[in-house]
């Protein structure tokens, strides 16, 4: 719980700054609308500087912003969602972590505790990202995109992959608009820059038999980092790293939220034949690709041969006999 205050006066302390970046904000209002004591604003502006928020100090006047910082605020995220019918839903509550274990966590908690359809947890920095098959997701502090978005569909359980599809056509899309690098989609959930991973989704549902209760649909991108680390193989990459330029993680975000919200309602209007074909359309892995997929101990190697209608791959093995794929690490051969 102090930790959420503390990060919630974060918040309106940046909110504040970015409201009156054009003047120099005086430390008597600061502390007022902050109901913190005058005495501790230097260590307030100390903690701001840490998460990346260049901020100066005119002594006896007050404080001014050098330059608007990629802070995700929850304030500074809705003012760029647009409201109307069909969109505006996701992203319509934000909780935003400076630092948390994991947004699949945070977002989990919100979840069984009632959280509508579209909110979303986002953090600065996890200490405990994963990925799947409980691999580890590096979340270096502000440099990337980690959030969870929590969806309630009316949709069966057996069609749950196609949400992981459909958040990683909307994320490719987002990062080739934003950046025009191009992108491509590796089967299911890896967004690629070349040879090289810059984005994941990781896809948690909790349901009964018959129906889906919600679905935590996670998002790691890689945004601003100036290096990956080692023992990742030379696999992954950033935006950064394939620019050569750094990037508005806010922007990203935002047309992402939108991006997810529009595939979204086409999904429950439609079913997932839509999504599906347009991952195949767009997505260099789903025809004709040599592949070898490995899962625990179990390797297979084959020609991917499209997708099922429920957003499975298909992968010809060289004896020509045809396998449905459920999940595995996929990988070029
Ligand atoms: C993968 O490629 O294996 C999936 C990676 C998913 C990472 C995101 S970052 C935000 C959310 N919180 C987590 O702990 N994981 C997901």
């Amino acid at each position: 719980m102090q930790e959420r205050q503390h990060d919630r006066h974060l918040d309106h302390l940046i909110d504040l700054l970015v409201e009156h970046a054009t003047v120099i904000v005086s430390g008597t209002k600061i502390a007022a609308e902050l109901r913190v004591p005058h005495s501790t604003l230097g260590e307030w502006m100390e903690r701001l500087r840490e998460w990346g928020v260049e901020v100066r100090g005119f002594p006896g006047s007050g404080y001014q912003l050098v330059k608007v910082p990629d802070v995700l605020t929850p304030r500074a995220i809705r003012r760029r969602l647009p409201a109307g019918p069909g969109t505006g839903t996701f992203g319509s509550r934000v909780y935003h972590f400076y630092s948390t274990d994991s947004t699949m966590n945070e977002a989990a908690r919100l979840a069984v505790a009632d959280a509508p359809e579209g909110t979303l947890v986002v953090a600065e920095e996890q200490t405990a990202g994963r990925g799947r098959f409980g691999r580890r997701w590096v979340s270096e502090r502000a440099s990337g995109l980690y959030f969870t978005l929590i969806l309630r569909p009316s949709l069966a359980p057996a069609a749950a992959p196609v949400l992981t599809l459909m958040a990683g056509l909307a994320v490719a899309e987002a990062i080739q608009e934003v950046t025009t690098l191009a992108t491509d989609l590796r089967w299911p959930n890896d967004v690629m820059i070349g040879e090289k991973k810059c984005a994941g989704i990781l896809v948690e549902m909790t349901a009964e038999p018959a129906r889906i209760s919600h679905v935590l649909v996670g998002i790691g991108i890689n945004v601003n980092q100036q290096r990956m680390p080692a023992d990742l193989g030379g696999e992954a990459t950033s935006l950064f790293l394939a620019a050569g330029r750094s990037f508005s993680r806010l922007e990203i975000l935002v047309l992402v939220l939108k991006r997810l919200e529009h595939y979204y309602n086409r999904l429950q209007e439609a079913g997932p034949q839509a999504i599906v074909a347009r991952f195949e359309d767009v997505s260099s892995y789903a025809r004709g690709k040599r592949v070898r997929i490995t899962e625990g101990s179990s390797m297979m190697e084959g020609v991917t041969d499209g997708l099922t209608a429920e957003g499975l791959l298909l992968v010809r093995r060289d004896d020509g006999q045809v396998e449905r794929i459920l999940s595995g690490r996929v990988r070029s051969a």
